[in-house]
């Protein structure tokens, strides 16, 4: 029979993977009760944990992420937060917040989505975000991408000595909703406005077809076409106003 320790060591261990639906849960948060995905059906989520509350670098991020919280609203996501604190711990940083910080031009700022209280680490287990090499009792600083389906489509991990740039995560759940609604890749740094990548060939004749293209495709090769995408019309397919 599996002991106690080998089960729990599974339990850390355990790494969700692009691909997997995400794992389910039930929690309390700031904002009340969730059910976790479900609750987020037909919208894409972005979960995220932080090391601890009342913590300078964590602090900086959730205002942030508060400020951004109506831009990615508009790119129809939401945000949701955790970390191995109490509710109470949670409530008492976000009022601090709110009444002392300042932070890049931001002050009196309100996070309004839920945080989460993981005091057991359930949910910090189920997606791997204790990560003992780098603490076995703080959460490293995961960011989860999780689509309307509720399926995960990109994970980031940061170390706890190092915020996240929030311009790139930004940038991530465009680009992944540009690929899906539009069927094409995005290349290295791009963003709304630059040139897609069209999908390699997967045959003989769809390679030939491709160079003989030129009209609407850019192929340097039959392996490398790119195609114009007016930055407008990207934003105009994704962005709710
Ligand atoms: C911080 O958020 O400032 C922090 C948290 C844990 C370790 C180091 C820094």
């Amino acid at each position: 029979m599996e002991s106690v320790q080998d089960y729990q060591e599974k339990q850390v261990v355990s790494m969700p993977r692009i691909g997997d639906k995400a794992p389910e849960f039930k929690a309390v948060t700031t904002q009340g009760k969730i059910n976790f995905p479900s609750d987020y059906a037909g919208e894409w989520v972005i979960l995220f944990s932080h090391p601890a509350d009342f913590t300078p670098v964590c602090t900086s991020e959730f205002m942030t992420f508060a400020h951004l919280e109506d831009k990615f609203k508009k790119a129809n996501c939401k945000l949701v937060g955790l970390s191995i604190d109490g509710l109470y711990s949670h409530i008492a940083w976000l009022r601090t917040i709110k009444d002392k910080i300042k932070f890049n031009g931001m002050k009196n700022i309100e996070v309004k989505f839920p945080l989460i209280e993981d005091i057991t680490m359930n949910v910090a287990k189920k997606y791997g975000m204790i990560q003992p090499g780098e603490s076995e009792t703080q959460a490293v600083r995961a960011v989860f991408f999780i689509d309307p389906k509720g399926k995960i489509r990109a994970i980031i991990y940061y170390p706890l000595s190092l915020g996240r740039n929030f311009d790139e995560i930004y940038r991530a759940l465009i680009a992944m909703q540009v690929s899906d609604k539009h069927a094409v890749a995005t290349p290295a740094d791009w963003n709304p406005g630059d040139d897609v990548i069209i999908s390699p060939a997967g045959s003989c004749g769809v390679a030939e077809e491709r160079m003989a293209s030129a009209d609407e495709l850019e192929c340097d090769d039959w392996f490398f076409c790119t195609k114009k995408m007016d930055k407008k019309a990207v934003l105009d397919s994704i962005i709710k106003n």
